[in-house]
């Protein structure tokens, strides 16, 4: 598929739409019935169209586009935590990754982002309705994209998929675990860490990041870094200047890296 069969289109209110190219009426939720095809071909990065009662814009197929517009099911890892994990695991062109579980493909399409055409990237869930979307929405990125890594992905949990992993890579330069239970699945794959390679859990609770870190020493891989990080957004006052907006201060998840 190339970048031209996904249009990006975004509301005046941010609301993003990710819609595939194709020749026939389809119904697209919030959009209605339309033929993509026919409606969008012409319409060029940039322009604004019309579908329905709604006015929209074509906007590049970027990851933030792609991310706003993605299809979920499982809750997903975002650009707070996702940027911090590509940083401290310093991925990058030609790195191998393992990442389990894909849930619904948050995090899967940051790390698709930064591996380039030589990386590999392995992903692992048994929850079949999960990565179905996960799936779909990698997809979507490697049409838009000139450069996405190798991509393996085993169906099944990560303790079982052992034997599996191995086959599609000798070792991996990281590890990334969003899963419910961390112990297990890092005493499982730290073997798969290369030297100097690292492991990052993502933990909604704190008893997780606990237990993360109990396994992560079992397992002789030492924690570099845990913790969570707070976004704090500002905008412009209406009577002038600027403070941070209205709104909750939210948690996602403590966070854990661990180096072999
Ligand atoms: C919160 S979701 C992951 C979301 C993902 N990081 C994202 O950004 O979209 C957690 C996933 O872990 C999967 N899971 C649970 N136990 C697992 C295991 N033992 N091995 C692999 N995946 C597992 C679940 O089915 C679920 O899809």
């Amino acid at each position: 598929m190339t970048s031209g069969d996904w249009a990006v289109l975004v509301e005046e209110n941010g609301k993003t739409y990710v819609v595939e190219l194709v020749d026939q009426q389809v119904k697209i939720k919030g959009l209605g019935v339309f033929n993509p095809q026919q409606k969008l071909a012409d319409v060029t990065v940039d322009e604004r169209v019309e579908i329905g009662q709604k006015e929209l814009k074509r906007v590049a197929p970027r990851l933030p586009e792609l991310s706003r517009g993605m299809v979920r099911r499982a809750q997903t890892i975002g650009s707070k935590d996702a940027g911090f994990f590509i940083a401290k695991l310093g991925l990058g062109p030609g790195d191998s990754v393992l990442e389990a579980g894909i849930g619904s493909g948050g995090l899967s399409m940051y790390i698709q982002r930064v591996l380039g055409t030589n990386g590999t990237h392995v992903t692992v869930e048994p929850r079949g309705e999960h990565s179905e979307v996960a799936l779909e929405n990698l997809q979507r990125a490697a049409a838009c994209w000139e450069e996405t890594p190798n991509h393996h992905h085993i169906e099944g949990t990560i303790e079982a998929s052992i034997e599996a992993i191995k086959t599609v890579s000798d070792g991996f330069h990281a590890i990334v675990l969003d899963l419910p239970e961390h112990p297990s699945a890092i005493q499982a794959t730290a073997e798969l860490l290369l030297p100097g390679g690292r492991l990052a859990c993502y933990c909604p609770v704190s008893s997780q990041m606990e237990r993360a870190w109990e396994a992560c020493e079992a397992a002789e891989l030492s924690v570099e870094w845990a913790g969570e990080l707070m976004e704090r957004e500002w905008g412009r006052a209406s009577k002038g200047g600027m403070r941070p907006v209205n709104g909750p201060f939210g948690h996602t998840a403590f966070l854990l890296v661990a180096q072999r």
